[in-house]
């Protein structure tokens, strides 16, 4: 599909723009231009355009402000070390962002033009990467119901946006390692509903869970499993994997109700050929608390593309409070940490084929 592009009559000027990619914090600075394309039943996608990024016109009638028929997605753009720029497994976001649309029951978006729509709006702002260490050019993909209608059944019109941002530390506190919060009077997903895919709904009801935490005093809310209220899912927007003294892993299995993180499948392939035995399988609070209290377990990190992967130091659950290992950065999440970042900037050879330069 062809892209018509349309010339910006305003961009940000240099001098401010230079100022902002000096610290940009995460999710609150945006590029100057936007991918936009259409779906409508019998048509198909068209309409495809690269151009300034401005308010949506919409009906108060439009379906997403009333069913919440949204899906998203979130991957970044990377500088490399040559001055180039490169996308991480872009097609596995491509490839989960059409699991999440069959789930809410939208169209499929081809993968080519979910990849091509995120090369134009990057091209088009390869002048708003951060400056500041480790920062990089957030991309977020979505697409929701654009038709007015307030019958309950999926719209037949669609509306596919990219965005950029300029990114940097996800976590504001900037702390060697962050605090969780075991959330006991809310859960995230339940089988059978959507917690596997990447849908608004799920953001939505995990607030008030992640300002109990906030207001606990910590950094992130931890879910445990809806059913038997016990087992260790996911944070509001990170997997985890667990690391104990003998060089074993574990992390939580992909049974439907926890996203299958981009990040985590590549912690994990990362982790075997370090030699390490990384176990998909449940893990309960009770399990986490002994573990770490009698020293077994010397190391938990959260992971994500927003916050890469991130050392947890403290836990507070049901029982009370403990802390991880020594409550700061352990070595192999730092290493892996390493690892995936320089894989992610062409600093260290991409033997997987991870890396797509743009
Ligand atoms: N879990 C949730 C709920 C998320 O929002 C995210 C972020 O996208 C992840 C896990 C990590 O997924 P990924 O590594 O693909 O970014
Ligand atoms: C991401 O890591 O891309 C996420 O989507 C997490 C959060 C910002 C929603």
């Amino acid at each position: 599909m062809d892209f018509s592009s349309i010339p910006h009559p305003a961009p940000v000027p240099g001098e401010t723009r230079q100022q902002a990619l000096a610290d940009p914090g995460f999710g609150t600075l945006f590029s100057d231009h936007m991918v936009s394309i259409d779906w409508e039943e019998g048509k198909g996608w068209h309409n495809a355009t690269v151009g300034p990024r401005e308010p949506l016109s919409l009906d108060p009638a439009t379906a997403v402000f009333h069913y919440a028929q949204e899906i998203f997605e979130g991957l970044k753009a990377y500088k490399q070390a040559d001055g180039g720029i490169a996308l991480f497994r872009p097609e596995e976001n491509a490839r989960r962002f059409n699991a999440s649309a069959d789930r809410l029951a939208m169209p499929n978006l081809p993968e080519e033009l979910f990849l091509e729509s995120i090369r134009q709006l990057v091209k088009a702002d390869r002048d708003w990467f951060p400056s500041v260490d480790g920062g990089s050019l957030y991309l977020r993909p979505f697409m929701f119901a654009s038709e007015a209608f307030l019958g309950v059944r999926p719209a037949k019109k669609y509306k596919f946006l990219v965005i950029a941002s300029p990114a940097g530390n996800y976590f504001k506190s900037g702390a060697p390692a962050v605090s969780i919060w075991v959330s006991r009077n809310y859960t995230r997903a339940a089988p059978g509903g959507t917690g596997a895919a990447k849908c608004g709904g799920n953001y939505a009801a995990s607030l008030v869970p992640q300002a109990e935490a906030i207001a606990k005093g910590h950094d992130q809310v931890v879910f445990l499993d809806a059913v038997e209220k016990k087992w260790i899912e996911e944070l509001g927007g990170m997997n985890l994997f667990f690391v104990f003294d003998d060089g074993s892993v574990v992390t939580p299995p992909l049974t439907g109700t926890i996203l299958p993180g981009i990040t985590r499948d590549s912690l994990i392939q990362l982790l075997r050929e370090e030699g390490l035995q990384v176990r998909e399988e449940p893990y309960s609070i009770d399990q986490w608390r002994a573990d770490a209290t009698r020293g077994d377990l010397v190391e938990t990190m959260a992971c994500g593309t927003a916050a890469v992967v991130t050392p947890v130091g403290k836990v507070e659950g049901p029982d009370g409070a403990f802390t991880i290992g020594t409550g700061g950065p352990g070595q192999i999440t730092s290493k892996l940490r390493e690892r995936l970042v320089g894989i992610q900037r062409s600093e260290i050879a991409d033997t997987h084929g991870w890396v797509m330069r743009i």
